[in-house]
């Protein structure tokens, strides 16, 4: 096992102690009472399937960005960047964060939560091959490093469409399927869960794959200009 059973017995500790604790202390306090021992901070399963739609976010905010670009001046799109986000939509989000933890761990026991969970699970899986067709028209359209001028208006209505339906995707399954899921378990099966969860990650990248991820998607926004979070805040409203 990779997971440190070490580890996750202090966190599991820390949970048993932590209801009546919580109330008295402030979380600063607790938590440098458990750090002595822990070499890094521990991820439970659900925050990990939470922070890959972060990495996947991020991808659809460089999808997005690129919308009005395709429509009013291709020649400023950068389709080298648009063909490394679809590469890595493909690899972290579409082959490891969907088919690998969703589609084998979570669907099969949400499928058994009756008809109304089913019938979620049953989108939410057609959404995920939808998305792959997607992908696979992102990477044959921006393959070499061009887009030709007979798909930026098409590649600007997909990217749009796409947006729409993954932010819809991710925020449903970080608010309905994933609290649902987290349910069946006790603490200490969760643990054990994010330990699959990681020996999974090991397998799949041979080192961290959210580490990486989140690394890529990091130089494709420095790429892009887009690094910088304060570019993002909105304007003021017009006054009333
Ligand atoms: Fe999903
Ligand atoms: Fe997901």
């Amino acid at each position: 096992m990779i997971f440190d059973p070490g580890r996750r017995r202090l966190l599991q500790a820390s949970i048993t102690l932590g209801a009546a604790g919580a109330l008295a202390l402030p979380f600063a306090v607790q938590a440098q009472e458990a750090k002595p021992a822990e070499k890094e901070p521990e991820v439970t399963a659900t925050e990990d399937l939470m922070r890959e739609h972060g990495v996947i976010r991020r991808a659809l905010l460089v999808y997005y960005e690129s919308i009005p670009r395709l429509r009013t001046k291709p020649s400023s799109v950068n389709a080298v960047a648009l063909q490394q986000t679809a590469k890595l939509f493909r690899t972290f989000g579409e082959d490891y964060h969907e088919r690998m933890l969703e589609e084998q761990h979570i669907f099969p026991l949400m499928r058994k939560h009756g008809p109304e969970f089913l019938k979620y699970v049953d989108t939410l899986t057609e959404q995920h091959n939808r998305g792959r067709e997607i992908t696979d028209y992102v990477l044959a359209v921006t393959k070499g490093g061009k887009i030709s001028s007979a798909h930026t208006k098409d590649l600007a209505d997909v990217f749009e469409s796409f947006v729409l339906m993954y932010q819809n995707h991710a925020a449903r399954e970080d608010t309905i399927v994933f609290p649902a899921w987290k349910k069946n378990y006790s603490n200490q099966q969760l643990d054990q869960i994010s330990g699959q969860f990681e020996e999974i990650e090991h397998k799949v990248f041979g080192k961290d794959g959210f580490e990486e991820a989140e690394k890529a998607i990091s130089r494709i926004e420095t790429e892009l200009g887009l690094q910088d979070l304060s570019k993002f805040t909105a304007p003021s409203p017009p006054k009333v």
